[in-house]
């Protein structure tokens, strides 16, 4: 029997309810607010891994094995985004890590594009930090439903009215409070859920590392032991009550409310009810929209897009990794899709999944899921790869860096390793590479939106490519995509450097932003666009 036969042989209506029991986010948070223990707390309820410190422990022993992640382990970071899969409640979660340095990187936009929904963890102590911030901008513009998580009431916290009045005001979202905390610090009882009207009172365990036991009671038998933070608690819910911030399904998926639940991941306090969140309120995969806006049915033929590529993710295997969201369709291992950028067919027998540094075979997978390819030197970020009905996914858009540094070989030697690192870096898309058309690759221009960024382009090329490279800094503050007729008006004005992106595209960089717009305003008839209109 060929492998084409059992293509068939799931019917749609299997695939459909493959699809729908598909729950595919992130976790967003400013660094330290929980993110990590948090998954590790998805991973135990799940039932993923028996005890906490399982992810930690892997992250620990991938990074003595891997070379660039020398630097993820100098600098305490987590620089590799792996998708983690798991079943809980009959559903099949894809949770994609989002890098959680204080750096930005393209990469954590890149996978934004990739879930249906996110996470966002708070320090019910800090409330919104400034990462948070420009996460949620992020997940604003792709109108990404928001669940909040307001971490570490085992704590002294702020008054949780008050954290809703600081999303309300910052992010501008409605919060809808599903679990209300009882108490805080030492006296963090558990969690009123106010949907179903019980009091889940939690039992700490030793160090957090298993599930904490957890009991539930009528208000009654509540308030009979809570005491006074039972009454404060009770206070809080009322005025909820009397403002009807009560979570609206609608306006969620719309993103102009969010679901909050409180909790601690830490003491493993009010995760269960996050969990059950994602299952109930999250949804499914989605037809993804096409070039034209035409959403392909999660039942078409298979289809997927690549949102992340990343090489030498580990020394032992020297290979690169082309990480895909599958949106449609039933994808089997050893299937040929075309790549739509080429019109290539693409043979997939080296598809792996990946669940922190380990990864495994995928046989098969379906919409919402992400699948590895190995070694799939044919595939760039944003990539649409199909099988059956040709479609062509939007690009992932670039993002409008901010900042800018010279790049030059320090081993003028070794300039075929400098230029094949370069290649290989910037189809990563680690960082963005400009260049001027008369000096080639001696004087480069390297542009990001995160100082990280750099930093592991300028490792990647020593530790992998043996070409070492100095990063000389650039005055530069500004950069606009320009045209050949702007350009030559451009090249007479001082402090304004014309350059080739390795797109084609002609960019011109500003010495000084003050310039820019005054250009902007003296000369409108100058094409001078936002790298990035959607973000910028
Ligand atoms: P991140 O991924 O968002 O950066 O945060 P991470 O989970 O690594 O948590 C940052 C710190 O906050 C860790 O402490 C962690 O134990 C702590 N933490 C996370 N959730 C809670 C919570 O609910 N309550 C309390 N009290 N602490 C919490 P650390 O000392 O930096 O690391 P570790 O030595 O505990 O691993």
């Amino acid at each position: 029997m060929g492998v084409a036969v059992a293509w068939c042989v799931v019917k749609s209506a299997d695939l459909l309810a493959e699809a729908a029991r598909r729950r595919t986010f992130a976790i967003i948070s400013h660094p330290d607010a929980g993110k990590t223990t948090l998954t590790e707390k998805f991973l135990l309820n799940a039932g993923a891994v028996v005890t906490a410190g399982s992810v930690k422990a892997k992250a620990g022993g991938r990074s003595a094995t891997s070379d660039w992640m020398e630097l993820e382990q100098t600098r305490g970071i987590s620089i590799t985004s792996a998708a983690m899969q798991f079943e809980y409640r009959d559903h099949m979660f894809n949770l994609l890590d989002t890098p959680g340095h204080k750096d930005f990187s393209e990469d954590t936009y890149r996978v934004l594009a990739a879930v249906d929904a996110v996470v966002m963890v708070l320090d019910a102590a800090k409330g919104i930090e400034p990462q948070t911030l420009k996460l949620f901008e992020v997940c604003r513009t792709r109108n990404l439903p928001v669940i909040t998580f307001l971490n570490k009431f085992d704590r002294p916290s702020r008054d949780p009215l008050e954290l809703l009045d600081e999303i309300e005001t910052q992010i501008r979202l409605r919060p809808t409070p599903a679990t209300w905390p009882v108490g805080d610090g030492e006296d963090f009882l558990g969690v009123i859920d106010r949907r179903r009207n019980v009091f889940s009172r939690f039992t700490r365990t030793a160090r957090g590392a298993t599930m904490a036991p957890e009991e539930l009671m009528s208000f009654e038998q509540a308030a009979a032991i809570g005491g006074s933070a039972w009454k404060r608690a009770m206070d809080g819910c009322d005025l909820l009550e009397a403002v009807g911030a009560d979570v609206d399904l609608e306006s969620f998926l719309a993103g102009s409310s969010t679901p909050v639940y409180a909790g601690s991941a830490l003491t493993d306090f009010g995760v269960k009810h996050l969990l059950d969140a994602v299952v109930e309120l999250v949804p499914p995969p989605p037809p993804r929209p096409d070039r034209d806006g035409v959403g392909r049915p999660v039942d078409a033929g298979t289809s997927a897009f690549v949102f992340k590529v990343q090489a030498n993710m580990d020394k032992s295997h020297r290979d690169r990794l082309a990480f895909a969201r599958i949106c449609s369709g039933h994808f089997e291992r050893g299937m040929t899709m075309t790549i739509a950028r080429t019109g290539r067919p693409f043979a997939t027998k080296y598809a792996s999944t990946v669940f922190g540094a380990e990864r495994s075979t995928v046989e098969e997978a379906f919409p919402g899921d992400v699948v590895g390819f190995v070694n799939a030197t044919d595939l760039r970020i944003g990539d649409t790869l199909y099988d059956g009905d040709p479609v062509t996914f939007p690009g992932l858009p670039s993002f409008a860096p901010e900042l800018f540094t010279g790049a030059r070989p320090l081993d003028t030697g070794r300039s075929k390793q400098f230029r094949r690192g370069l290649e290989v870096l910037e189809e990563e898309g680690v960082v963005q590479v400009l260049r001027d058309p008369d000096m080639g690759d001696s004087s480069l221009v390297l542009a990001a939106v995160g100082q990280l960024q750099f930093e592991v382009f300028a490792h990647r090329l020593e530790a992998e490519f043996n070409a070492p490279v100095e990063l000389t800094g650039s005055p530069y503050q500004a950069i606009r995509a320009t045209d050949a007729a702007s350009a030559e008006r451009l090249k007479t004005i001082g402090g304004i450097r014309i350059l080739r992106r390795g797109d084609g595209a002609t960019v011109a960089l500003f010495e000084n932003k003050y310039r820019l717009q005054r250009l902007l305003a003296d000369e409108p008839e100058l094409t001078l666009t936002p790298l990035n209109a959607e973000f910028s």
